[in-house]
């Protein structure tokens, strides 16, 4: 899409603006699809040549990192960045943003994988390209790859002390930005083989500075634009905006990307809007991308697994009927709309009770800290974020061959437990409101007839 003009109204992917001159322009966002983290590169060049110079050949990259930064100029500097904390990090401010997280986690974790995965990672294609290069996007790895991205988010999120220089959350971190530095550098070996192998041209240089910004911003602005208003009139406060965002500004300079667009609120939800017009575009590998998406959550178990009619509705009512028909989702029967609106005024109603009762958001912020912490951070398939899904030429992740596809309807109905727990937390608050309704009708024709 070429650039908007300023007053223009914008309407992508469900959700709608105003186009400013404070947007950016696509000319201004190009030069980075050719830029990216060079320094992370550089360290982790070091990092392989020490490697197979010494002896004990460790293949934790951190390890190697941490005992040669003394020693290693270009380590040294890298060492020196990700140690250095910037003059604008407020820690009583990254502690606030941190606990938002835990806010609204029900509806976070669900927005995520509606808009942020269907509507975000599998819609950009220099994004995309990468990912069904390093194999985890398969049907059969997405679920762990997911939980390893959740662990990322429960570390960085657990405490200030966790991001703070070597913190849990700041090594992995760090790790992190080793592991892209190690995709990009693996992608490019293999261009120099086969030149054809990924199109640097288009797509820019693999996991790039574009690409970059904006996986940030579907961390952070993605949530509080595109999802939670989603589900209802979630209570959002400016401040608990510009904590969150603060959060991820900060990781963002960790990982090597630019901080500049998210120094204030304002700022990252233009950047959010500007990305989302220039670079969603769905193309064939998105929809092998969101089919396998559908075929891992609907074969999770019981009760987290959901039916493809949920996810359909949800990922609709979410992105807008437009994307998901390019993405060829399917249109669902009105009950997975229904139990989707149950999902919503749950979630809703939810964000009020915590809002208007702060001993109960304690509670909330308390038990999903403790509990994701302990079951995923903790679990004993944790990762270390090492290298795993090494991309190697004509292995690209491919379209899940479901053979219960189509059977759905011969079985009938085919409806997960939590679905049908929304469809009844429906059908509850309806009777109430309807009673209400008579009992205020009623109420109002007894005092009318006192009156009288
Ligand atoms: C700058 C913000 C980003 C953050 C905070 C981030 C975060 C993460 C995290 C936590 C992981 C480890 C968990 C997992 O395997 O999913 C990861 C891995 C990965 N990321 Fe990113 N990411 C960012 C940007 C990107 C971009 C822009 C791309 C590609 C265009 C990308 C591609 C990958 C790939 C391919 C892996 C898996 C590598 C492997 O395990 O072999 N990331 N990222």
């Amino acid at each position: 899409m070429s650039n908007p003009q300023p007053g223009e109204k914008v309407t992508t992917c469900g959700y709608s603006f105003t186009w400013t001159e404070d947007h950016l322009s696509k000319e201004e966002l190009e030069p980075f699809r050719q830029q990216y983290d060079e320094l992370g590169a550089a360290a982790l060049e070091r990092i392989q040549a020490i490697r197979q110079e010494s002896q004990n050949k460790s293949t934790d990259v951190y390890e190697i990192l941490r005992d040669n930064h003394e020693n290693d100029p270009v380590l040294t500097r890298f060492w020196d960045e990700v140690h250095t904390v910037p003059s604008w990090v407020d820690w009583d401010q990254i502690a606030r943003g941190q606990q938002f997280f835990y806010r609204y986690a029900v509806a976070s974790v669900v927005g995520f994988a509606l808009q942020g995965f269907m509507a975000e990672n599998a819609v950009v294609p220099s994004v995309v390209e990468v990912l069904v290069r390093t194999g985890g996007y398969s049907s059969r790895m997405l679920l762990g790859r997911l939980l390893e991205t959740v662990q990322w988010i429960i570390q960085v999120t657990h405490s200030a002390v966790s991001i703070k220089p070597d913190g849990e959350g700041h090594i992995a971190t760090v790790r992190v930005r080793l592991l892209h530095a190690t995709v990009r550098h693996r992608i490019l070996q293999l261009c120099q083989q086969r030149p054809d192998y990924f199109d640097t041209e288009t797509y820019g240089i693999p996991v790039n500075t574009l690409n970059s910004i904006h996986s940030i911003c579907m961390f952070c602005c993605n949530r509080m634009w595109l999802q939670l208003p989603k589900f209802g009139p979630t209570p959002l406060g400016q401040r608990q905006i510009a904590d969150y965002i603060a959060v991820f500004r900060y990781l963002g300079y960790l990982v090597g990307t630019p901080t500049g667009y998210f120094e204030t609120v304002e700022k990252a939800k233009c950047t959010m809007e500007s990305l989302m017009v220039h670079e969603v575009r769905p193309t064939e590998t998105s929809r092998v991308m969101v089919d396998n998406f559908l075929a891992c959550v609907t074969n999770l178990p019981s009760p987290f697994r959901v039916s493809s009619g949920f996810v359909a509705a949800g990922g609709r009512w979410i992105n807008g009927d437009k994307l998901c028909d390019e993405l060829a989702l399917e249109r669902p029967g009105v009950v997975y709309y229904l139990s989707f609106v149950g999902f919503c005024v749950f979630a809703t109603a939810l964000a009020w009770a915590q809002k208007l009762i702060p001993g109960f958001d304690a509670v909330m912020v308390n038990f999903f800290r403790k509990q994701l912490y302990n079951g995923i951070v903790q679990r004993k398939s944790r990762t270390r974020f090492d290298f795993k899904y090494v991309p190697q030429v004509g292995k690209k992740t491919g379209k899940v061959v479901d053979d219960s596809k189509g059977q759905a309807s011969s079985r009938g109905l085919d409806i997960g437990l939590a679905e049908i727990i929304f469809l009844v937390f429906l059908g509850g608050c309806l009777f109430i409101v309807v009673r209400a309704a008579i009992w205020a009708h009623a109420g109002y024709r007894w005092l009318t007839a006192c009156h009288l």
